[in-house]
């Protein structure tokens, strides 16, 4: 007789730093690709509070961040019905499976890492283990819940192999424990780069305000930002190599509209960076509009947000716990 069980879904789980309101960079680059996943996928999506710890965040203004960040993560459109929303730090699991993994990365592939190397540049007098051991915090998050594809930005991408790496070692030692997550990085939109200086990514941690755009950001100061992006003196809307800064607002522009550079190139055929960046600025307003409303309802509803995360917090622990009760058992812990 034919087999009809019916297959599981393909899972999907990414988190986010809650250091400061994300960059349309956070949305282009990943939360809008969270969203959309969500229709087909089991989806974990969490607030990476104990990543953000690593740099020494004001605890005030972390926790303040943190259900800031949690609120947007709903008021894009993922359904605490639906998807498992969390905050890292609500659920153990994360740490004890860090500390197991640790256990299996190897000094010289973490210290590899290019984001660790460009922190400890900006982190000099406070290089610390949590900075260098970040990786493997994150490679537990997606490993725990056995997720298939990983949404991340391509900044993210060496992480995700190294969390491919230690869980292929792992398995290899202790028979098929963990699923090998490949990252899901859109064709555009993967690098957003600052709007005043195209050659570096968009960054929450940006100390000009004009080089990001919040996803809170005012109609107005969105306009203002792009209307002083920096672009070149060809003044034509074309993509080609030398021109990251048209490049990156017809990024944006397509991530907006859904449409090709071919069409955006057409549509501004004999324009100026005036009037493309306006429209540019004005499909980024209409884009966050319906997002911003929601926040502003959800903000000021505490008791709805701490049930949501209460919820996903609880659903998170159930699934994450059979993966670390696995682990423990095949590298040897003593069971009860
Ligand atoms: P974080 O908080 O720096 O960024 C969140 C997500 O936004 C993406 N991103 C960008 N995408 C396009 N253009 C940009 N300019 C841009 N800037 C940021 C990032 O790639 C990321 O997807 N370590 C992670 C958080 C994390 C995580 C995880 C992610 C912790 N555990 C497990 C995936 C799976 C981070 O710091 O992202």
């Amino acid at each position: 007789m034919e087999n009809t069980a019916p297959e599981r879904k393909k899972r999907v789980l990414s988190l986010i730093q809650p250091t400061s309101v994300p960059t349309i960079g956070n949305y282009f680059g990943a939360l809008k690709n969270w969203k959309n996943m969500s229709e087909d996928y089991d989806c974990i999506y969490g607030v990476a509070d104990l990543h953000a710890i690593t740099v020494h965040p004001e605890p005030a203004l972390l926790r303040k961040q943190s259900q800031e960040m949690f609120a947007l993560m709903l008021a894009i459109g993922l359904d605490p019905e639906k998807s498992i929303v969390f905050f890292q730090s609500h659920v153990h699991t994360h740490s004890e499976l860090a500390w197991i993994l640790n256990c299996y990365a190897q000094f010289g592939e973490a210290s590899r890492m290019t984001q660790f190397k460009d922190k400890s540049q900006k982190h000099a007098g406070d290089v610390n283990v949590g900075l260098f051991d970040y990786p493997v915090l994150m490679a537990a998050d997606i490993l725990l819940y056995q997720a298939d594809f990983v949404p991340v930005g391509a900044d993210q991408k060496q992480h995700l192999e190294l969390a491919r790496d230690i869980a292929d070692r792992f398995n290899t030692r202790h028979g098929n424990t963990f699923t090998l997550p490949e990252p899901f990085i859109g064709k555009v939109g993967a690098k957003i780069a600052s709007l005043q200086d195209p050659t570096q990514k968009m960054s929450k941690s940006d100390t000009n305000p004009k080089a990001s755009v919040s996803l809170l950001d005012a109609p107005d100061t969105i306009i203002k930002k792009f209307k002083s992006a920096v672009t070149d003196s060809e003044a034509c809307v074309r993509y080609a190599e030398g021109k990251d800064g048209i490049n990156n607002l017809m990024s944006i522009y397509s991530c907006c509209t859904g449409k090709n550079f071919e069409e955006i190139e057409k549509e501004f055929d004999g324009k100026g960076y005036g009037d493309f960046k306006l429209a540019v600025a004005e499909a980024v307003v209409n884009e966050l509009k319906p997002v911003q409303e929601t926040y502003a309802k959800l903000i000021n509803d505490k008791a709805y947000l701490n049930e949501c995360a209460k919820k996903g917090a609880e659903s998170a622990l159930r699934l994450s716990y059979r993966t670390l009760a696995k682990v423990q058992k095949k590298v040897g812990l003593y069971q009860l």
